[in-house]
C-alpha cells in the first residue's frame, strides 16, 4: 500500500493540476486507513491572514460540492486546530468532543446532507522544514468483515508519517508549478496589452508622419501653382531623386524621405514676383538674379524644422554645381548635401524633358545624351555628381518609367 503511494507521488507533477494530485493523495490515505471520507486542506496565504483551502473533499455515502471551501487558521475547527498545533487529532465522535479540547466540530455539512461524522483522524502535512503546509482529515473509519464506523488508531497516522515529507513536497511542487503558470499568464497579458499599446503608438507616428506628408504636397502645390506650372514637375522630381538614391545605395529611410523632401525643391519660388516666374521670354540678368534668390528662400522657409533638414538642404543646394559654379553658396563637391547632388541631376533631366518659354521638350534619349555629354548649357563633367553621372549612365531607364508614368500631363 505504500510502495503503491510512492510510485504515485513520485510521477512528475508537472502534468497534474495541485487538486487532482490532493485527489489522489486523499484516496491513497483513505485506502490505507479505510475512511469513507475526508478532506486536504492547504495553507494560502489571504493578504496578511491565512486561511486552510480545501483542495480535495471526498465522501462515499453522500455527494459533495466541487468548489473551494476555506477555513480560518485558528484552533475553533478540528483542521484549524491540528494546523496550528502541528500536531495530530483522533477524535471517536465527533458529537461527544471532550469540553477541555478548544475545537469544536462544525456539523453544518451533516446537518445539510443528512450525513453522520463520526470517528476523525486529522494530522497536519509538513515540509521538509518542519513546517505545516496542510491538513489531511479522514473522517469514518470501516473494516472489511465488521459493521459500523470504528475509530482510527494512532498507528493509522504512523502509517502515513513516512511519506509525509514526500507528500508535502509534491504538494509544494504542484503549488509552485501553478504560481508560475499563472504568473505567466499575467505576463502573457500584459505582453498582450503592451503589443496594443505598441500599436497604437505605430498608429499614431503614421497618423503624423500622413499629416507630415501630406503638409509637403501642400506645401509644393502652393508654390508649383504660384510658378503657374500646372504639370506634375515636383512629384517627378521626388520620383527621380527616390530611383536615383535607391540606385545610389542609400538606406531605405533615405530614399523614402528624399521622395518627399525633393518636393520641396522650389517652394522658395513662393517669395519670388510672378512676373519673373511667368515671363514668356529669356530673363534678363536682374531677373535672374533674383530668380536665383529662391534657394534661400526656401532654405529659410524650411529651415524651421528639424524634420524638414533634407528639404531645407535640398531647397539651398540644388542649384550648386559638382565644380564650384553653381549658386547660391557656390559649394563645390561633397560640400554640397549628397540629397541635393540627387535632386540636381532630377531637376535638369525633367526641365529637358519638359516644355519651356525657351524650349520644346526633349525625348529620352536626347535628353540622356545632353546629360551625359553636354550641350550648350549643360556641361555634365561640372554640374553633376560623377558618381550619380555613371549611376545615371547605366540606370536612365528608371528616368523615363518615372516620365511615362507622370510625365503625359506636361508633355502636352
Ligand atoms: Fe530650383
Amino acid at each position: 500500500m505504500i510502495s503503491e503511494f510512492l510510485s504515485f507521488l513520485g510521477q512528475p507533477t508537472t502534468r497534474r493540476s495541485l487538486r487532482t494530485l490532493a485527489d489522489g493523495i486523499l484516496l491513497r490515505c483513505r485506502l490505507i486507513t479505510g475512511a469513507e471520507a475526508g478532506t486536504i486542506f492547504i495553507l494560502r496565504r489571504r493578504g496578511r491572514s491565512r486561511r486552510l483551502q480545501a483542495l480535495a473533499v471526498q465522501n462515499d455515502r453522500v455527494g459533495v460540492r466541487r468548489g473551494a471551501f476555506e477555513l480560518p487558521l485558528d484552533h475553533a475547527s478540528i483542521a484549524g486546530h491540528v494546523a496550528t498545533s502541528a500536531a495530530a487529532v483522533l477524535i471517536d465522535d465527533a458529537y461527544a468532543i471532550p469540553p477541555d479540547r478548544p475545537y469544536r466540530f462544525n456539523g453544518e455539512f451533516d446537518r445539510a446532507t443528512g450525513y453522520r461524522t463520526r470517528s476523525v483522524l486529522a494530522f497536519p502535512l509538513l515540509n521538509v522544514r518542519g513546517v505545516v503546509i496542510g491538513v489531511v482529515q479522514l473522517v469514518n473509519r470501516r473494516c472489511d468483515g465488521v459493521s459500523g464506523i470504528q475509530p482510527f488508531e494512532p498507528g493509522h497516522e504512523a502509517m502515513i508519517t513516512p511519506v509525509n515529507a514526500i507528500l508535502s513536497r509534491a504538494l509544494e511542487q504542484a503549488d509552485a508549478m501553478e504560481r508560475i503558470a499563472a504568473a505567466n499568464d499575467k505576463l502573457r497579458q500584459r505582453n498582450r496589452e503592451l503589443r496594443a499599446e505598441r500599436a497604437r503608438v505605430v498608429g499614431l507616428q503614421a497618423e503624423t508622419e500622413e499629416a507630415y506628408r501630406l503638409s509637403v504636397r501642400l506645401l509644393a502645390r502652393a508654390a508649383e501653382l504660384h510658378d503657374d506650372d500646372t504639370g506634375q514637375h515636383i512629384q517627378r522630381v521626388g520620383e527621380y531623386a527616390f530611383q536615383l538614391a535607391r540606385r545610389a545605395g542609400r538606406s531605405e529611410a533615405f530614399c523614402t524621405e528624399i521622395r518627399h523632401a525633393a518636393q520641396l525643391h522650389d517652394v522658395g519660388k513662393v517669395s519670388i514676383d510672378q512676373a519673373i516666374l511667368k515671363k514668356p521670354g529669356q530673363l534678363n540678368t536682374a531677373e535672374f538674379e533674383d530668380l536665383k534668390r529662391h534657394a534661400v528662400f526656401g532654405w529659410e522657409i524650411l529651415r524651421a524644422s528639424d524634420r524638414l533638414k533634407m528639404a531645407a538642404d535640398i531647397a539651398l543646394g540644388h542649384h550648386e554645381q559638382w565644380s564650384g559654379g553653381g549658386y547660391p553658396g557656390g559649394l563645390a563637391g561633397e560640400a554640397i548635401p549628397i540629397a541635393a547632388r540627387i535632386v540636381a541631376l532630377a531637376d535638369v533631366y525633367d526641365a529637358l524633358r519638359s516644355r519651356r518659354p525657351y524650349k520644346d521638350p526633349f525625348d529620352h534619349g536626347r535628353t540622356v545624351r545632353i546629360m551625359l555629354d553636354g550641350d550648350n548649357r549643360i556641361r555634365p563633367a561640372e554640374h553633376f555628381d560623377p558618381e550619380l553621372l555613371r549611376i545615371f549612365r547605366t540606370h536612365h531607364a528608371d528616368f523615363a518609367d518615372v516620365w511615362d508614368r507622370l510625365g503625359q500631363e506636361a508633355a502636352d
